[in-house]
């Protein structure tokens, strides 16, 4: 069987990226970072599915423990066929009030992280024979900017460099592609207040928030276009075009 390695996969986004991977045939190498019981409850769904599955605790912003990971899901499900970095962490600060500290950990875990897990299962992708292929999840404030996230909106903007990079780096054997998601519903969008909801809904066209099977989509899309690579998807809604 194929197999997937979705970083942060114990909730939101990277949850219903692993369970559509395991709907489509995959196994699947879950990864979190503190959420053990979470992540073995999806480890246990993708089994209902049908499909092996492994849970790795690793901070993958740690090039010991991403290279860890990577061994570890090779060596439990039989190779990495498919990686998507999707691991990562948001703060609202000002610029004014955001220290080196906290922009530094912002770029390790949203940028570093995917340079770490991708250059480890190199060797694995090179092996695969299932079309291999690296999705790295960025966001729309790659491309608009954010006000009081400037580390994470530089964060995502980095991820879709280090893509066409790597798409680069590695054709014509790996795919590597990015998705831009807007605003989804997940414990990362949980915090705002009934007026902020008002006023994100106002700008989504579609009159929505994403949910975390929309993003599974496109990530599924990405798995399977083998004529693909370097490209960013934007799934927003329609917000983006305004
Ligand atoms: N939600 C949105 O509106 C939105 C929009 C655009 C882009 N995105 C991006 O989509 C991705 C997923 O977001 P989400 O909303 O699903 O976030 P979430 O609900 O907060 O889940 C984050 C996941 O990442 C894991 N994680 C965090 N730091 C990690 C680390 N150092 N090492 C390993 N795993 C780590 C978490 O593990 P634990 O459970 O163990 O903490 C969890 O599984 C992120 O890259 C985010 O920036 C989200």
């Amino acid at each position: 069987m194929p197999a997937a390695l979705v970083t942060g996969s114990s909730r939101g986004i990277g949850r219903a990226i692993a369970l559509r991977f395991a709907d489509d045939g995959y196994d699947v190498a879950v990864n979190y970072r503190t959420s053990d019981e979470a992540a073995a409850a999806v480890a246990d769904a993708v089994r209902d599915r049908g499909q092996a599955a492994v849970a790795v605790g690793a901070d993958v912003s740690d090039p010991d423990a991403a290279a860890h990971l990577v061994e570890t899901a090779a060596d439990a499900l039989g190779g990495v066929d498919h990686v998507v970095n999707n691991a990562g962490i948001d703060q609202h600060v000002y610029t004014a009030d955001l220290g080196p500290d906290d922009f530094d950990r912002v770029m390790d875990v949203n940028v570093n992280s995917a340079f770490n897990v991708t250059k480890a299962a190199l060797p694995h992708l090179r092996e695969s024979e299932d079309g291999p292929s690296v999705t790295n999840v960025s966001s729309i404030l790659a491309h608009t900017g954010a006000p009081v996230e400037c580390h994470y909106a530089a964060s995502k903007g980095a991820l879709l460099s280090l893509t066409r990079s790597h798409a680069g780096d590695f054709a014509p054997e790996i795919r590597v592609n990015a998705i831009a998601p807007g605003h989804v519903e997940t414990d990362m969008t949980g915090d705002r207040t009934p007026e902020e909801k008002r006023e994100e809904l106002a700008a989504i066209p579609v009159d929505r928030y994403g949910q975390p099977e929309d993003i599974a989509d496109a990530a599924a899309y990405f798995r399977d276009a083998g004529f693909v690579t370097g490209e960013t998807l934007n799934v927003n809604g329609g917000e983006l075009m305004r």
